[in-house]
């Protein structure tokens, strides 16, 4: 599986609009496209910098909400979704070795750790998680229980504890998990950088925090439906998050598909995996404002419908691209690039 790591002391750089090259994945067409073919890249020791289109093309703030960036549409979103998630969404975007790789900077080294899995939904990801810690250690909390109710069928998962609730604003103590983990779920969060001073929060002094999450396309017809659609962090912005609400050691390794051979360009729904320690206990120093979205507002049950209409017609778009990649990734002979 094809994956690199960046780590937060690039922040300079990718935050001004430069990204390491002299890898492979930056090598062929740049724009973020491809991504070495095996194994990890520390892009640290790397001196050449070229520019990347992926960091200058966001059309508008990522605490702007997309059409289904927004609690309350997730959760109807969900209520279907949920029905066929684990047959349609995993294959495509998030496949077992995917979750395996994207879960090692998480440090998942005794059993007898305490791990929450935010976001958790039918338990794909936390079946990765129990296989390094005791399901009896492991909380899983998603504000959709029709996900949930998929989790609590699993075996492995029957002795986690399952509850509802809101990654912006998780209800356990301050100072409690070993390890933080979500997985594909940032994508809805109206307020990025406050679910993520949760994670800090809720996490023991030393604690490892690991969000998972796609990344923003280059190519413009990806870019459109991801920007309808929901929230497709940049690279730099997940370092920015972490770094602000306080953690070190902040370090991205980039995920995908394997048949995608390393290609970028579409913006992996599961790109990138994110962490980040904990250096001090108690609440993290950052200060924010009031809640992005105000869950109890009526919604206009049109403006509803529509949104959610265009958010299907964006997952439409993105349930093709994957099977696209595979086809190129079959028919293009190996060791050419898709
Ligand atoms: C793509 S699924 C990922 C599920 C699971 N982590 C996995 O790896 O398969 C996204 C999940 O995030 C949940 N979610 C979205 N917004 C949330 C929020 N604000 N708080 C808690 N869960 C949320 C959804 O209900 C959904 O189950």
């Amino acid at each position: 599986m094809a994956s690199s790591i960046l780590s937060g002391s690039d922040n300079f750089k990718l935050l001004s609009g430069i990204s390491p090259s002299g890898s492979s994945f930056l090598g062929s067409e740049l724009n973020l496209k491809c991504l070495p073919q095996k194994g990890f890249v520390n892009l640290r020791a790397t001196r050449t910098l070229r520019p990347t289109k992926c960091s200058l093309s966001a059309s508008r703030p990522a605490s702007q909400p997309r059409f289904i960036q927004h609690k309350k549409e997730a959760f109807w979103f969900y209520r279907f979704l949920s029905i066929v998630y684990d047959h349609v969404i995993n294959p495509g975007h998030w496949t077992e070795d995917m979750r395996d790789e994207a879960l090692e900077p998480a440090e998942l080294h005794a059993r007898n750790l305490q791990v929450v899995d935010v976001g958790g939904g039918t338990g794909f990801t936390t079946l990765g998680i129990v296989k390094h810690v005791d399901a009896k250690n492991v909380t899983i909390i998603d504000q959709s229980p029709h996900q949930l109710a998929k989790a609590r069928q699993k075996e492995p998962l029957k002795e986690c504890k399952i509850l509802e609730g809101d990654a912006e604003d998780l209800p356990f103590p301050t100072d409690t998990f070993d390890r933080y983990i979500s997985a594909g779920s940032i994508e809805y969060w109206p307020d990025p950088q406050r679910g993520i001073k949760e994670a800090y929060r809720v996490l023991t002094i030393g604690g490892v925090a690991c969000l998972i999450g796609p990344v923003y396309p280059t190519f413009w017809l990806s870019r459109f439906f991801a920007d309808v659609w929901m929230l497709f962090p940049k690279e730099e912005e997940y370092i920015e998050w972490f770094k602000k609400a306080g953690f070190t050691q902040v370090k991205l390794k980039r995920i995908g598909p394997k048949w995608y051979r390393g290609v970028r360009r579409h913006g992996l729904i599961m790109g990138c995996s994110v962490t980040g320690v904990k250096p001090y206990a108690g609440e993290s120093p950052l200060q924010l404002g009031p809640k992005v979205e105000d869950v109890s507002k009526p919604v206009n049950p049109f403006v509803f419908l529509m949104r959610f209409l265009l958010g299907i017609m964006a997952a439409s778009y993105y349930v093709l691209v994957p099977i696209y990649m595979w086809i190129k990734d079959q028919i293009v002979p190996k060791g050419q690039p898709i």
